[in-house]
């Protein structure tokens, strides 16, 4: 660890998705880095200030990242599918005084826009001074008297800046993820333990060599981007490959033409994203040189065996290990997670606890279940990469994770160990539905509905998704005394997508006469996934009214969209 790194050296392989390609050295990263760092404090922008990251998969994530961990101002990166309306609750709950966007960014073969959710978002927040734009399409923008451009202040600006030492339990960075009410929560993380652990898993995880070249395909908008795009990686000195678009443009070999192109060791991804490949068929990924690749890895989402098994024969050649990492938004860095060359991989599996974790599976008293059982996954000391609390709401802090067993931090996943003292994780247990690797709240989902005026009750589950994981299912209660057109469900779709962006569309809206409720009124999300998931019926007796339950399956076979 602590490699000695030469400037010369390759940080960043920035392929954009027309085939725009950028080089970014180590040399090249600190400068831009430096410059950027000037811009800020030129801004305004002091150590503790809040600064919004809401970019594209482009170097300048990386650096705006950088340039405020450089300052200690505190970053927090919205994810840019997010809509306005996501960034602006984000934007607020922080009080950032910056944000840095861009003009748009590639998707799909055409420039997608970004600036105009941020102008609509701003207009609201009065805590913004500035925003920073990037130009990376050449889009025309709107443009207001808040606005500068990133290539007339950062490029211009010196390239000289001391980096500022700050307390290892300085705040890094905020990042909103979905909890089990509708509000996200800002997870708060902090500087030296963040660090340590996220360049600790990600030398050892992956068994980091000088002349390997790293590809994780996150987004930085997520916590896998902030912790093995930015932070582990570039505190190892990594060479790496960032990818701006989608897996299938210009064609559905993308993904294998770049490892081949980088000669890519080490590849990072999520069994959405490997499930997706196996339907798309054998000879995308036979068709390119994957012999470069030594070491698989996944995350986000519990793998299935035939996805493991897939993903090492079609893609690792069949010999490479893989490393299956459990980790979450809040513990900053990989928990448990087999090491290659030391521990035994069951396909599905993510095996035990990174050395220094302590993680348990317990049944509902708190009691380890032992090998063999199953129960609910618990992290029982703590561990450097913490979260160290949710912004500003040290109680729901407290209410989330230690309320049920105040010696051990509630992950919120279901576990069993099996006879070897392997785990196996199998899902979360609360109200969290994870989509494609992406977590979000049924309860997000229905505030969402029930602000559309056609809407009168909402209940969301996650339904059981062979691609996805798991699929948004929802079934609402329209006012009987608003007209509803034909189009009411695709209207809806839209107001989801609106409010909260594309990925928390739901991929089923069922329009029901009412709902199942026990008779102390509260929704019976059990019954209504079984419903989703077209399973017979469980125990109806605790139902106020059981006959809803009819009603609703009969209306699941008109309800598909
Ligand atoms: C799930 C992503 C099974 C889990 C890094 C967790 C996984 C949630 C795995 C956190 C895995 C993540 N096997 N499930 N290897 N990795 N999860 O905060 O439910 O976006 O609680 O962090 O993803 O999602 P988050």
């Amino acid at each position: 660890m602590s490699p000695q790194v030469s400037g010369g050296k390759v940080a960043i392989h920035f392929e954009g998705e027309p085939g725009d390609t950028r080089t970014v050295t180590y040399a090249d990263l600190q400068e831009q880095v430096n410059k950027a760092a000037n811009v800020l404090t030129d801004l305004g922008v002091r150590a503790g200030d809040r600064v919004a990251i809401y970019l594209p998969m482009i170097p300048e994530a990386a650096i705006s990242m950088l340039a405020c961990a450089r300052i200690g101002a505190v970053h927090s990166v919205v994810f840019g599918g997010f809509s306005a309306e996501a960034l602006r609750s984000r934007i607020d709950d922080a009080e950032a005084k910056l944000v840095i966007t861009a003009d748009g960014g590639y998707r799909r073969g055409s420039p997608a826009v970004l600036k105009p959710a941020v102008d609509e978002a701003v207009a609201q927040c009065p805590s913004v001074d500035n925003v920073l734009v990037v130009r990376r399409t050449g889009q025309e923008v709107a443009w207001t008297d808040k606005d500068l451009w990133w290539h007339e202040t950062v490029d211009a600006a010196s390239p000289d800046h001391s980096a500022e030492a700050f307390d290892s339990e300085h705040p890094l960075f905020i990042l909103y993820t979905s909890g089990t009410t509708g509000k996200p929560k800002g997870i708060l993380h902090t500087t030296g333990g963040y660090l340590t652990q996220t360049a600790y898993t990600h030398y050892n995880v992956f068994d980091l060599k000088d002349g390997d070249v790293y590809w994780c395909t996150a987004d930085v908008g997520w916590v896998t981007g902030h912790s093995y795009i930015v932070y582990g990686p570039l505190a190892n000195g990594a060479t790496q490959v960032m990818y701006e678009g989608t897996p299938d443009t210009p064609h559905k070999g993308r993904w294998w033409e770049i490892v081949q192109k980088y000669g890519v060791s080490l590849l990072y991804t999520a069994p959405t994203a490997i499930r997706t490949f196996m339907k798309w068929g054998n000879d995308i990924p036979a068709q390119f040189d994957l012999s470069s690749l030594r070491l698989l890895g996944s995350v986000g989402e519990p793998i299935n065996p035939e996805a493991w098994i897939w993903y090492r024969d079609h893609i690792g050649g069949g010999d490479v290990p893989i490393v299956d990492t459990w980790w979450q938004t809040e513990t900053g860095a990989m928990m448990i997670s087999p090491l290659p060359g030391v521990t035994a991989c069951k396909p599905g599996s993510a095996m035990r606890p990174l050395p220094g974790i302590s993680a348990d599976v317990v049944d509902d008293m708190g009691e380890p279940v032992g090998p063999g059982g199953g129960g609910y996954l618990v992290l029982s000391k703590p561990w450097p990469a913490m979260l160290r609390g949710i912004w500003g709401d040290d109680q729901r802090y407290k209410d989330t994770y230690w309320l049920r067993w105040p010696q051990y931090y509630f992950a919120g996943d279901g576990a069993k160990y099996d006879q070897d003292g392997a785990i196996w994780l199998l899902g979360r247990v609360d109200d969290v539905m994870n989509v494609s690797g992406h977590r979000i709240s049924t309860t997000e989902v229905e505030s969402a509905l029930v602000s559309h005026p056609l809407v009168a009750e909402a209940a969301v589950v996650g339904a059981t998704d062979e691609m996805t994981g798991q699929g948004i299912v929802a079934f609402v209660i329209l006012r009987s005394d608003m007209q509803a057109g034909d189009d009411a469900v695709a209207q809806l779709r839209q107001h989801v997508s609106q409010e909260i962006g594309p990925i928390a569309k739901p991929r089923q809206i069922m329009l029901v006469a009412e709902l199942p409720k026990t008779r102390s009124g509260k929704i019976m999300r059990r019954l209504l996934r079984d419903v989703a998931e077209h399973r017979s019926l469980g125990d109806v007796t605790t139902l106020a009214d059981p006959a809803v339950m009819n009603l609703i399956s009969e209306g699941l076979s008109h309800g598909d969209d």
